[in-house]
């Protein structure tokens, strides 16, 4: 598996990916987050089908994509929250979006996007699956949690694609105020989802 420079020196050593029926691995695969992410996290962060559905800062400066990284990186040893970067397996220091796990005893609620460049190709519904198998596994999570608003089809799609499954609607807290969202659930012991092709 080729790795950049930046990955082999992210001290979690975690090197996601999956598998195809074939056995050959999947073309995204998930590294820990990284200071040298922070110019792309803020690239990203200015789209606005992500400024709707994520609670990020509005605006959103570099310090905003710094103070993230940073967080996230001393959160890891915690086991609070992991926040796993997205990348093409052969090009790790590109950036094709972020998918975070947090995790109070054993539950865990996942987030994720993409950067608009890196839609429309699976990677988001990869990255979950591969967060979702991992947590379940070394993190032995009964349950993992996604709160998705009623207008996000994409995510939707995705939280099918990764096993999850529509539990019931919730009204969940935001800095705008409370708003519905849907409750889509996992459970590590739902059927494991078979290796799908890329
Ligand atoms: C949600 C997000 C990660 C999905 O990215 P993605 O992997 O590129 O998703 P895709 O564009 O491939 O869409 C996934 C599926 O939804 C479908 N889809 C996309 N937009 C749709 C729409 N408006 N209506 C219906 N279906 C739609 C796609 O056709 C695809 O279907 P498939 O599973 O049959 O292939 C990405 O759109 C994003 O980063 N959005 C902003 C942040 C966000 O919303 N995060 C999720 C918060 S819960």
């Amino acid at each position: 598996m080729p790795r950049s420079t930046m990955a082999d020196a992210d001290p979690t050593g975690v090197w996601l990916h999956e598998t195809g029926p074939d056995g050959e691995p999947g073309s995204v695969a998930l590294r820990a987050i990284a200071v040298d992410d922070v110019d792309q996290i803020t690239a990203a962060c200015q789209d606005a089908a992500l400024q709707r559905y994520i609670p990020v800062p509005r605006p959103y400066h570099r310090a905003d994509a710094e103070d993230y990284v940073a967080r996230s990186i001393a959160l890891w040893p915690t086991g609070r929250k992991h926040v796993f970067s997205v990348v093409p397996a052969a090009r790790p220091d590109l950036l094709l979006g972020v998918v975070s796990l947090t995790v109070a005893g054993r539950c865990g609620n996942a987030a994720y996007w993409l950067t608009p460049e890196a839609r429309g190709r699976g990677a988001a519904s990869a990255a979950l699956r591969m967060v979702s198998g991992w947590a379940f596994e070394h993190r032995d999570l009964a349950v993992i949690l996604l709160e998705i608003h009623a207008t996000n089809e994409a995510s939707k799609r995705v939280a099918a694609a990764a096993g999850f499954h529509h539990s019931g609607d919730i009204e969940v807290a935001t800095d705008d105020g409370p708003r519905q969202a849907l409750l889509y659930v996992r459970l590590a012991s739902d059927q494991p989802l078979l290796p799908r092709p890329h």
